[in-house]
């Protein structure tokens, strides 16, 4: 972690949370942050869209930040279901996280699709959240450079700069299954990321993007995790629904 880059905690809530735990969870993250004061981190919460808004009232004054899980690519139109980052901002959101694997897998959606929804993002004014990462797979057939070198070219938007692009580097095989990479290969590979933003946003910017690593943060891991010279904070799932695992995972922060 590098002393320019603010760290940033981000809870994906994912597919989990009725109204009484954006009270519950969010209420006593909110309380926490109060206590604390001035913090050395930003901590955002991506709660499901139905509760992004009790989310905000339960968080409101407390410092913590608020973001979707994904945005559609257009900002309205008939795409019944589909949630866009136009409505996001209008909850008072920050920050749209698009290309989640969940989502790249369960939605097929490709590097392209992402882009798409990462320039709605940034058009709504929102800090989009790009997700890469890459399977067990292509891991064991050591193609974890390419891969995400792939995403990274096919995924980031146009327009990013410093102050509207997160990138987060989750391997699909470590979010949600306890295992991590060694932290010399997460090292490695956000090194890698940042030199691939730098050829296509320029140096110094690239050089102020934070990047996360994701999967299977936890208490035990963070301190070595975000450690890491080129890890700028963390993209957390499981973890991040219990408020004292989440709030220790950021307090690792140096
Ligand atoms: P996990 O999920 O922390 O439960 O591994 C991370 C993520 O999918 O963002």
């Amino acid at each position: 972690m590098s002393n320019t880059r603010r760290p940033l905690i981000v809870g994906n809530w994912k597919m989990n949370g009725l109204r009484a735990e954006a009270a519950s969870l969010a209420g006593a993250l909110a309380e926490k942050m109060k206590e604390q004061g001035a913090t050395t981190f930003d901590m955002l919460l991506c709660p499901p869209a139905t509760i992004i808004d009790a989310v905000g009232k339960a968080i409101a004054e407390s410092g913590l930040s608020l973001g979707g899980q994904d945005c559609h690519a257009n900002q309205t139109g008939a795409h019944t279901g589909d949630i866009s980052a136009s409505m996001l901002a209008d909850l008072n959101c920050g920050y749209g996280i698009v290309g989640h694997s969940e989502r790249r897998t369960d939605h097929d959606e490709s590097d392209a699709v992402v882009k798409a929804k990462a320039e709605a993002a940034l058009a709504a004014g929102l800090v989009a959240i790009v997700c890469v990462g890459e399977t067990e797979e292509q891991r064991d057939a050591g193609n974890t450079m390419g891969v995400v070198a792939g995403q990274i070219a096919g995924s980031l938007p146009e327009s990013a700069s410093a102050s509207n692009l997160v990138v987060a580097y989750e391997p699909v095989w470590a979010i949600g299954t306890g295992r991590t990479p060694v932290s010399a290969e997460v090292q490695e590979v956000h090194a890698m990321i940042r030199q691939k933003i730098s050829e296509l946003i320029g140096e110094s910017d690239a050089a102020q993007v934070r990047l996360l690593y994701g999967g299977s943060v936890k208490p035990r891991n963070a301190n070595e995790l975000m450690s890491l010279a080129d890890v700028d904070g963390a993209l957390v799932g499981g973890a991040c629904l219990n408020p004292d695992d989440f709030w220790a995972i950021a307090q690792s922060c140096p």
